[in-house]
């Protein structure tokens, strides 16, 4: 497998835990980490393989640093790209723009020409809106730290066991 690189941005920690994990559960001698407060936009292009996390904040925006981060992505053609993004909320809190962050993401990395892998089911999550849904499923790794981090480790795994495949 080409090296995968993990660029996360995380106000409190979370996304960060779960980039972690992820990237342990990947084997990390595949995997770079970026965290993207420390990082520039065209670091991306290292990478024929990327996941992106991110949390949402205020209601339904973007993490600050992603706020910073990814007005530099739309300067990139990431044409070649294999994409997965995960995502971290509150599904009970802010129910109606749960993950809404990883939705926005989502968006500007297809138009700037990435194939996107790595979508996740609905079942299991209690919300009533979210902008992080294409044809019935989340656009990638659904996680709530706040209420359901006990299911957060065996998300992850079963995520990578789908999604090893789709990164050559
Ligand atoms: C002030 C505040 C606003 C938030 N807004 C949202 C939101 O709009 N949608 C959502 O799904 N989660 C929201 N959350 C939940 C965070 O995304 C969640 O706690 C996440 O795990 C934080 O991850 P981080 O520590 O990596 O930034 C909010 C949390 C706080 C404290």
């Amino acid at each position: 497998m080409k090296q995968i690189g993990i660029f996360y941005g995380s106000s409190t920690g979370n996304t960060e835990a779960a980039a972690t994990t992820i990237a342990s559960a990947l084997g990390m001698e595949s995997v770079t980490l970026h965290d993207i407060s420390e990082t520039e936009p065209d670091a991306l292009l290292s990478y024929d393989n990327l996941i992106l996390g991110a949390s949402t904040w205020g209601f339904g925006e973007l993490q600050d640093d992603w706020q910073n981060f990814l007005p530099g992505i739309a300067e990139l053609d990431l044409g070649g790209k294999t994409v997965a993004l995960f995502g971290l909320g509150d599904q009970y809190s802010y129910s109606d723009v749960f993950l809404d962050a990883m939705g926005i993401i989502y968006e500007e990395v297809r138009a700037r020409g990435a194939e996107i892998v790595g979508a996740w089911p609905t079942d299991g999550y209690e919300f009533d809106g979210s902008r992080a849904i294409a044809d019935g499923s989340f656009v990638g790794l659904a996680l709530d730290a706040d209420n359901q981090d006990d299911l957060t480790p065996e998300r992850i795994n079963q995520w990578i066991s789908q999604l090893k495949p789709a990164f050559q």
